[in-house]
């Protein structure tokens, strides 16, 4: 990591004398990311047919790419020739060879100078040469016929070292050229590193040739409808992949996960497990139970030798080997693990996760090769030589980091893109700062970059990938490179709407930055009135009132309903793809903030205190943001004071159930009422008319209807949760999740 300077703006004024130039300013300089240094002069350079590229031997591969990549963009096929480190010659564009290293900046950085006469691209390194043209090919204009580039003066380089993003290939499976369509994006805005998800429950995908059962089984599943779902790289494939990345220099970061998420490699070679099996390779989405047996010596056997094989093909200098959501029930159920426990003087399961991934660190180590794991690899003790990816929050990083190990941030906060735009949209990506406030100052230097996560769950295609990643994955790359103390986002999404024209010549079907439309409710006389507002200046919304008659919508002012509708929204002519159902329920608790005995999760907050009684109740969308989410200790407990005493005839709640997601229905919901906020009187209670078991997502409404009025001020429910995943369900043991919204009082 370097000590980046001030960002300073020097506008050179040297060309006064030229009346039809004209002046230009920062504003029209549109690279992503941010430039450290920028100076402007007056004038362009204006390719022609006849302007030549020269390169310093070294570059000759830097120069290639630039080539193809400026003739994509303008048709032009410039001259291509090697540079004798002469003066540079007039209609030229220079790639050359510093004579020495800049250590303070480190390897990246490179200095751009584009004047009329001549464009030079100054680095001691390949890969500040290939930056240097990705921010040259970033001013050429998309919508001029000219393509006359503007004078400036650059001088770059990036604040952190890894700047990634992860791609699973496993939930759903991608073809080399989307994966070689994204090492280009990647290059195109100064990321380095593709984190290549390979290996997972729902398929291997990397052929390894000492176990061809890996992929004749494991990378095929049975969906629930029956058909085959699969595939996987072949290892002349990989190669050509890897070959294609480091031309672009970008690291490819293979990921073998273990111990969990390893029921693809359980189906091909059962005898790797605790238990006999048989394994599937599974179509549903989780975590399993049925884990690499850490007893047995034949599994570090298997995996010495798939990584034997990983190495030759990767000449990353990490290795990814997962270690995150690896349950313990069977390990604490197998004797060979239990064995290995005593001999080994181990604590618990936990003990023998770090001695697990600390027997893999060594073998990676003596194979000149460094490891990554997810946080959980700190449980039990964390490997000297490991690197650690955050991803459950940031503290994961900050241990690692404090403990002298390096650390790369991906939160669920901030860098999930596989989340919807209503948790992570741009602007909080934008806001995200890798290095947490709590870090001193030599533990800070430790924290190496960052990633954003794309899990592909539930990204089926090409177009839907892409929109999950664009734009947000350009925003944490202008983190990770420019990283400024006071990062204005309303500056950098200006710059990133000039963007879009490019990403449309990228074949990029690019996402919304953000939810278009808000919604707050306002309680006015014991009913709702919906204020709707305008997130995206250019929104145009359609109101269905599910009665035959939907009208337009595109005013700047709220809108009042009291009515059940749905929205749908298009910014720019592009329809948003979620509708926005509104689903209104008039209550004698609406608007009254409850008081609630536990905290309920900040990514599931259902907008705050008042998201059980604001009168728009949550849908099946898990995520839409009406869910309050809590993991339990004990009961949840939630008072309303409706301020006086009222009769009622009614209570209930909704809540939901996936227990893929350990997201489960309360066995009980008990109901009480109170004259006094001090005494509490049992009213009865509702019970789930589903089981724990039952798959897929659905609402549970447990509702309580008397066959008489009472009369109360407060009313209480009390919340019986599960406990922990039952001993049937795959996380057995871990939180359990209850997810409430409407409390209903009529
Ligand atoms: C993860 O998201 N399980 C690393
Ligand atoms: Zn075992």
């Amino acid at each position: 990591m370097v000590k980046r300077l001030v960002p300073i703006i020097i506008l050179f004024l040297v060309s006064c004398s030229v009346p039809d130039r004209k002046a230009v300013s920062p504003k029209d300089v549109i690279i992503i990311p941010k430039v450290a240094t920028l100076g402007m002069d007056f004038g362009t350079f204006d390719p022609t047919e006849s302007t030549t590229i020269y390169y310093s031997p070294e570059f000759y591969g830097e120069a290639q790419i630039f080539h193809d990549q400026f003739q994509n963009l303008t048709g032009l096929d410039l001259n291509l020739k090697e540079y004798d480190n002469g003066p540079v010659a007039q209609n030229s564009i220079t790639l050359a060879k510093d004579s020495a290293p800049h250590a303070e900046f480190g390897d990246e950085l490179y200095v751009l100078s584009v004047q009329s006469h001549a464009i030079v691209i100054n680095s001691f390194t390949g890969i500040g040469v290939f930056h240097g043209a990705q921010s040259l090919l970033q001013l050429i204009p998309t919508n001029d016929e000219n393509y006359n580039i503007l004078n400036v003066w650059i001088e770059d380089y990036p604040h952190f070292s890894h700047r990634g993003l992860l791609l699973d290939c496993c939930r759903h499976f991608w073809s080399i050229e989307v994966v070689k369509k994204y090492i280009d994006l990647l290059a195109y805005y100064k990321m380095n590193v593709l984190h290549w998800h390979l290996t997972e429950d729902q398929g291997w995908r990397i052929e390894i040739k000492k176990y061809p059962k890996l992929t004749e089984i494991g990378a095929w599943r049975t969906e629930e409808d029956g058909s085959r779902y699969g595939g996987f790289y072949t290892q002349a494939e990989i190669k050509e992949v890897v070959a294609y990345a480091e031309a672009r220099h970008i690291a490819v970061i293979p990921e073998i996960e273990l111990p969990g998420h390893s029921l693809a490699a359980l189906a091909s070679y059962p005898h790797l497990a605790c238990t006999d099996g048989p394994f599937e390779v599974t179509p549903e989405w989780g975590v399993f139970k049925d884990v690499y047996c850490a007893g047995s010596d034949s599994t570090f056997e298997f995996l010495e030798d798939v990584l034997t094989e990983v190495m030759e093909l990767f000449p990353s200098k990490y290795i990814h080997i997962g270690g995150d959501e690896s349950p313990k029930f069977r390990w604490k159920n197998c004797a060979k693990c239990q064995k290995r426990i005593s001999e080994e003087g181990l604590h618990d399961e936990h003990e023998l996760q770090s001695y697990f991934i600390k027997r893999m660190e060594t073998f990676l180590a003596q194979n000149g090769r460094k490891l990554i794991g997810w946080d959980e690899i700190l449980e039990g003790g964390l490997a000297e030589g490991a690197t650690v990816q955050s991803w459950r929050g940031m503290q994961g990083g900050m241990d690692a980091a404090t403990s002298g190990n390096y650390a790369i941030m991906s939160p669920t906060s901030h860098c999930y893109l596989d989340y919807g735009l209503e948790l992570i949209d741009l602007e909080k990506i934008y806001a995200f700062d890798p290095i947490p406030t709590e870090l001193d100052k030599e533990s800070a230097m430790r924290i190496i970059g960052g990633e954003c996560n794309m899990w592909t769950e539930h990204v089926p295609d090409e177009a839907n990938l892409d929109s999950k990643v664009f734009p947000r994955m350009i925003g944490l790359a202008e983190v990770l490179w420019s990283y400024r103390e006071n990062p204005d986002y309303t500056e950098f999404s200006q710059r990133l709407e000039k963007h879009y024209p490019r990403l449309e010549k990228w074949g990029v079907n690019y996402g919304f930055e953000k939810i278009p439309i808000g919604f707050n409710t306002e309680i006015v006389e014991s009913s709702i009135k919906v204020l709707v507002n305008k997130a995206e200046p250019n929104m145009v919304a359609l109101v269905d009132y599910g009665d035959g008659k939907s009208v337009e919508w595109n005013s700047d002012s709220t809108f009042t309903t009291s009515q059940n509708l749905t929205f749908k929204a298009s910014v720019n002519g592009r329809e948003f793809p979620m509708e926005f159902p509104l689903d209104l329920a008039v209550h004698k608790g609406l608007g009254i903030d409850p008081s609630i005995n536990a905290e309920y999760s900040s990514s599931y907050s259902a907008g705050g205190i008042g998201g059980l009684t604001d009168g728009i109740l949550a849908t099946l969308d898990l995520r839409d943001g009406r869910w309050q989410g809590f993991q339990l200790k004990e009961s949840l407990e939630v008072v309303i004071d409706l301020g006086k005493t009222q009769s009622i005839s009614s209570c209930s709640a909704n809540f939901y159930q996936y227990n893929n997601a350990w997201i489960f229905a309360p066995t009980k919901v008990e109901y009480f009422i109170s004259a006094d906020g001090a005494n509490y009187q049992s009213i009865g209670y509702a019970e789930p008319n589903s089981d724990p078991k039952e798959k897929g997502q659905f609402i549970e409404t447990l509702a309580l209807q008397f066959e008489e009025k009472m009369e109360a001020r407060l009313v209480k429910m009390r919340v019986y949760s599960l406990g922990p995943c039952p001993v049937w369900h795959d996380a057995a043991g871990s939180d359990s999740w209850i997810f409430v919204d409407e409390f209903v009082i009529e």
